[in-house]
């Protein structure tokens, strides 16, 4: 079921679905350059057995209206929206599951309400704050956004999310999310890279969450270095943790199977 919220004046989208325990809602989180479509083979997967909720964060997909938020832009501020979402869902706790940007949202909600979760996942995600480096990238992106638009910015960056020998197998999928996300408001896009700028480091928040924490991680992932990934899934109390062979920054379609199988088997062992 598609539904629409407003928060002060900006609209939220979002879906509900899934026959499944209404007592273990689960809210999967986009990353940059998405909308909740990317989810489409999980929510497949998981309807039988969970509720889940899947929102297009502010200014993706169904979600309009960035412009309308006037405060510096951060990954707070996103964060603020999903527990919009979860209020008007009567939701208490859930499991969030957060792509990339989505797991740095996930991050900041487990800081600021950890008793709102009983347990998260990072799909292709870090706890650590941008390098020096990655924040100049994010700046020149930024610039070439402003200069070229969104359209010849989706162009150039979105095969670089896939592992390479995928890219070459799966031309069309690659060609399919170019053509969904090339109309992506560019303003979007530069709040949300302004945002990840402004992140601080999170790792307090991996060792001292009382839950079970997930992480899938990709061995060819260009977006989220595999060694930060591997120092950072040994440290919360309890961590599952896949690393499927061959795989970039897109799981959920690169791998959709042991990622589905994964999601599946970490869902079931949250005690509820
Ligand atoms: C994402 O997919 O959300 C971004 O690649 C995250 C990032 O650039 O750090």
């Amino acid at each position: 079921m598609n539904k629409l919220l407003t928060q002060h004046s900006t609209t939220l989208f979002y879906r509900v679905g899934g026959e499944g325990n209404p007592g273990l809602p689960v809210l999967l989180l986009h990353g940059f350059a998405e909308d909740g479509s990317v989810w489409d083979r999980q929510v497949a997967h998981l309807k039988k057995d969970h509720r889940l909720i899947i929102p297009d964060l502010p200014g993706s997909g169904r979600s309009p209206a960035l412009a309308e938020i006037t405060e510096a832009p951060s990954i707070e501020a996103l964060t603020e929206s999903v527990k919009t979402i979860l209020d008007a869902e009567a939701i208490d706790q859930c499991v969030m599951i957060g792509h990339s940007m989505g797991g740095y949202i996930t991050l900041a909600f487990a800081e600021k309400y950890p008793d709102r979760l009983k347990a998260f996942g990072l799909f292709h995600s870090t706890a650590y704050e941008d390098t020096g480096a990655k924040k100049t990238n994010r700046r020149k992106s930024i610039e070439f956004i402003r200069r070229h638009g969104s359209a010849e910015f989706i162009r150039q960056s979105v095969p670089n999310l896939f592992a390479e020998h995928y890219k070459q197998e799966h031309p069309e999928v690659v060609a399919e999310l170019i053509e969904r996300y090339s109309g992506f408001p560019p303003a979007s896009l530069i709040y949300y890279y302004s945002a990840m700028i402004n992140r601080p480091d999170r790792t307090r928040i991996l060792r001292e969450f009382r839950g079970p924490v997930l992480f899938i991680i990709g061995d060819q992932d260009n977006a989220i270095p595999l060694t930060d990934s591997l120092e950072q899934c040994h440290m919360p109390a309890c961590a599952h943790i896949l690393i499927p062979e061959d795989c970039g920054h897109q799981g959920m379609l690169e791998k959709t199977g042991q990622c589905n199988r994964m999601l599946s088997e970490f869902l079931r062992s949250i005690p509820h």
